[in-house]
Parts: C-alpha cells; sequence; structure tokens
C-alpha cells in the first residue's frame, strides 16, 4: 500500500473515495463542514433524516455525490464523546479501513481533520490509520484452491489541514504500515498448519527475513548442536515428535557493536498435542497457534527491519513439535536443564515452559540489557484476564511499568500480574530443584515463576499471550498481537545508553 500525506485542499482532493468523519450533534470538524458546503448541505441533510449514522465507529457509503472527481464519500461517525479514547479511535481507524477494500476503490482519501484523542497526538492517529489499513488487506488463502482476487485499494492519501502537519503525519503513516506489516506476517506464520509450519519451516522463514538485509545475521541450532549445548529440557518436549527442533536466533545490528541488545524470546510450539499428557480433541486444532509468540518475534522483526531503528536486537525462537510417541517425555521423568536445573515433568502439557527455560539461558550469553520471552503459555491466563490482555510479568517493576504503560499507548493491553514465594513454592518438586507445573491454582503466575528461575540476574519480562494471539470461532484466525507492544518497546530504546 502507498500511504502519503497531502494538504490538499478538499475541493481539489482526487480519490475514489473520500472518508470524513461526523460527529453525533451539530458541531462538525472543518474538513465534513467543506464537503457539505461543496454538496449544498446534503450531508448535514442525511445526518437529520438518519441515513448517515454518527455513532461511533458507524460507517455510511454515499456513492453517488457528485464531487469534483470523487467518486464516492465514506462517512465515520465520532459519537458524542469527545475527546475519544485511544481504543475508541481505533474503532473508527477499524471501521474506516474495513470499508475501503470494496473492488471499485483504488485511491482513498482520508480527510478526517483534528480528531481529539485523549493522550495521542496527530502522529499516533496516521499511525493506527495505516495500521489498521494495513491489516485489513490481509487475508489467509495460503492453504486454499481458490486464491483470493488482489485488493483494489493501490493508494490512500491521510489529508492534513495544515502544512505543519505533515512530516508529523508522514511519520506516522510509515510507523503503522511497518507495524500492520509486521502484525501480518505473524498472522500468516500463525495461521499456517501445523504440517506447514514446522520448526523447520520457521527456520526458512528466519532466512528469507535476513535475505538482502545487511542488518539482520541468522543462525539455526538444530538438536545435535542444543545437545552438545545441553539444552535436555528444550530436547525433552522434542522428543516425541518426528519434526527436528530448531533453535533459531536472529541478531538485528542497528547501533554499535558496543551497545548491549534487547532480546525477544518466543515461544515455537508448531503444534501442541500435550504430548503423553495428551489434550481433549475439541478445540485441538488451535494448538497450531502455539507458536505465536514465536510469529510475534518474527513480525517484531520484519518491522524494525523497515523502520531500522538504531538499537541492537537479539531474538531467539524455540521451535518444537509437542507430540506423544514411544520415545515422549512421561509425567514423572526428570529432566536436566541448560542451567544445570533438573526439573521434574509432571505434565507433559506443560511443555511452552520448557523449551523457554533453556532458550533463556541461551540468550544470556549475548548480555542483554533486557528480556521480554513471548508466549502462549497457559490456559490459566486466560480464565485471569480473558482475550483482551496479554499477562505481563516481570522480575523489575520499571520494566513492567514501561511495558504496562506503552501497551496502554498501542492499543496492545498488557496486564501487570504478581509473582512472588508463596506462588514459587507451588514449584517444589521432592524429585528434582524444580516442578514444571504449580498445581490447579494461579497457573498462569506460576508458569511466570517457573521462567524466573532461569532469568535471576537479568532485567527480564513474560508476556503470556494466550488469550490475545487468536481469534477463535467464525473469526478463527490469529491476530498479529503483541507485535505493536515489541515495536514499541524497541523503539522507546532508541538513544538510551
Ligand atoms: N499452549 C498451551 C496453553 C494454551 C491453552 C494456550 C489454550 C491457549 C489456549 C500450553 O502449552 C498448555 O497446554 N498449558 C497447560 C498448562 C497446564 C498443564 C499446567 C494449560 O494451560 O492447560
Ligand atoms: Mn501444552
Ligand atoms: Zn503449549
Amino acid at each position: 500500500m502507498n500511504f502519503q500525506a497531502k494538504d490538499t485542499s478538499i475541493e481539489q482532493l482526487k480519490a475514489d473515495c473520500l472518508v470524513v468523519a461526523a460527529s453525533e450533534g451539530d458541531q462538525q470538524n472543518a474538513a465534513f463542514t467543506s464537503v457539505d458546503k461543496l454538496l449544498k448541505g446534503q450531508l448535514s441533510e442525511l445526518i437529520r433524516a438518519g441515513d448517515i449514522k454518527t455513532g461511533l465507529g458507524a460507517t455510511t457509503l454515499l456513492p453517488g455525490l457528485a464531487l469534483g472527481s470523487v467518486k464516492r464519500l465514506l462517512v465515520v461517525g465520532l459519537g458524542k464523546t469527545s475527546p475519544l479514547s485511544r481504543d475508541q479511535f481505533q474503532k473508527v481507524a477499524r471501521n474506516i479501513a474495513g470499508k475501503l477494500y470494496s473492488k471499485s476503490i483504488k485511491t482513498a482519501a482520508i480527510a478526517l481533520d483534528t480528531i481529539a484523542v485523549k493522550g495521542a497526538d496527530d502522529s499516533w492517529q496516521a499511525s493506527q490509520v495505516a495500521r489498521e489499513i494495513t491489516l485489513s488487506s490481509y487475508q489467509y488463502d495460503t492453504t486454499k484452491s481458490e486464491k483470493r482476487k488482489p485488493v483494489a485499494l493501490k493508494a490512500v492519501n491521510y489529508v492534513v489541514a495544515d502544512k505543519k502537519l505533515l512530516a508529523a503525519a508522514k511519520k506516522g503513516l510509515s510507523h503503522g504500515a511497518a507495524v500492520g506489516e509486521g502484525m501480518n506476517l505473524t498472522r500468516e506464520l500463525g495461521n499456517l498448519p501445523g504440517n506447514y509450519c514446522t520448526p523447520a519451516y520457521l527456520a526458512s522463514q528466519a532466512r528469507s527475513l535476513a535475505r538482502n538485509q545487511p542488518k539482520l545475521s541468522v543462525k539455526i541450532l538444530k538438536e545435535k548442536e542444543m545437545r552438545e549445548l545441553g539444552m535436555g529440557s528444550l530436547l525433552s518436549v522434542a522428543a516425541g515428535s518426528d519434526q527436528e527442533a530448531h533453535l533459531i536466533v536472529m541478531e538485528y545490528k542497528g547501533a554499535a557493536k558496543t551497545v548491549k541488545p534487547h532480546a525477544l524470546v518466543g515461544k515455537g510450539i508448531t503444534f501442541d498435542s500435550g504430548g503423553i499428557s495428551l489434550k481433549p480433541g475439541l478445540g485441538m486444532d488451535e494448538m497450531k497457534f502455539d507458536m505465536c509468540g514465536a510469529a510475534s518475534v518474527f513480525g517484531a522483526m520484519k518491522t524494525l527491519l523497515t523502520l531500522a531503528p538504531a538499537i541492537n536486537v537479539v531474538a531467539v525462537v524455540a521451535a518444537a513439535e509437542n507430540m506423544p510417541n514411544g520415545k515422549a517425555t512421561k509425567p514423572g521423568d526428570v529432566i536436566t536443564s541448560m542451567s544445570g536445573k533438573t526439573i521434574e515433568v509432571l505434565n507433559t502439557d506443560a511443555e511452552g515452559r520448557l523449551i523457554l527455560c533453556d532458550a533463556l539461558t541461551y540468550v544470556e550469553r549475548f548480555k542483554p540489557q533486557s528480556i521480554i520471552d513471548i508466549a502462549t503459555l497457559t490456559g490459566a491466563c486466560i480464565v485471569a484476564l480473558g482475550k483482551h490482555m496479554s499477562g505481563l510479568y516481570s522480575n523489575d517493576d520499571a520494566m513492567a511499568g514501561e511495558l504496562a504503560q506503552l501497551s496502554q499507548a498501542v492499543c496492545d493491553k498488557a496486564w501487570h500480574m504478581p509473582m512472588g514465594d508463596e506462588y514459587q513454592k507451588q514449584l517444589d518438586s521432592n524429585f528434582a530443584d524444580i516442578a514444571n507445573i504449580g498445581g490447579p491454582h494461579g497457573g498462569s503466575i506460576t508458569a511466570a515463576c517457573f521462567l524466573s528461575r532461569f532469568t535471576e540476574g537479568f532485567t527480564w519480562a513474560h508476556l503470556d499471550i494466550a488469550g490475545v494471539a487468536w481469534h477463535s470461532g467464525n473469526l478463527k484466525g490469529a491476530t498479529g498481537r503483541p507485535v505493536p507492544l515489541l515495536v514499541e518497546y524497541m523503539l522507546s530504546k532508541v538513544g538510551k545508553k
């Protein structure tokens, strides 16, 4: 998609579709008023008659209203509250985006004028619009025999009222489009079935991300090398599968060599059957999404490659398939992790923490300034927070605070959850240093506690994205979260230290 910021006056706009925003009530913005005037008051007439809806996010497409070369008008409602919350603006942007992909719209002009959004500037608004339009352009068809027709929409002009706003809009547009593209990669990898998206496939994705990218280097470790490193925990998960585990290491170098990197670590279980602790059949297909943490790491790296910030990032993806066979790990087995800690596997379905603990130990060799791991780790997180927010855990309150705040700012929310000694105790084992489950209570918390045992001495946060990574039901599909949060966190580190 070609996004451009323009300060063209409404009269001179050329587009297949012009988007303006209308409030509920008499007070309308300048862009709306100019269009209404050019149409001799027809818009306000239609609002009065109830034919244009002005409730928050409502859209009315008006073909056939002649306005120079503009063939159709799209009016989006802003409701009656002002300023809007960021979430409310996002809804407006999403609903606009959903309407622009009709076959007859090749170029769109979006003239929202100044919408007041609590705590958000013009650049943020442009970025949300570009993100939502980019997200709407994606539709899964990779494993369908009938391919989706290419989208008609080619160019979006984001119209600002004043030349002074051009630079901010332009910056927001490229940021939002880059985030949207990263999210779309995350969605595609998440949506691919487990027989396509294997650990080896994820490794090939890393290689293709790095192609022609001098700032990105990739290293893949296979099981032999992992065995030499003593990654007994990660390997214990892959033991029951015919798919070889892969540890994928990507280094983005946007700053000087001496600058310590920030680390991302992703859970990449390409299918989670539960292993010997087999899951029930209902909804098991959704466990192809158990690599969405890894997918969000790929998406964030893609966005960073586009935006090219001056930071260093190291990303580690632990990719494996959790299956039951004669070689599979059994409940009661004790394994030895790369850190040397022994783990009693009481439930082979608590496999995410088992691959992550070795990946976390591995990433410490890069001496990262901070580490974020991202994982569809526990059903218990969905019980606790529902499908709206990621569970956010950290051994550093400042880092948790930063992430929680950024998550609100980019509408990719995460909620700071507790960890503490009383929960840590639930992981005591009679036969190993630590058990891999902490009983039925506080399951998302005890999973985070497990990971915390492998990040001592490092500034670390964990995002449990079990609830937010994909939608179930009719809209089944990966969401692309939490790419916006990961990208924003990394961008907030530019120029620090
Ligand atoms: N991948 C699942 C967590 C999950 C379940 C995410 C449902 C999204 C939806 C994870 O590997 C798992 O199976 N966790 C177990 C842990 C339990 C055995 C302690 C769970 O949540 O039931
Ligand atoms: Mn599991
Ligand atoms: Zn899992």
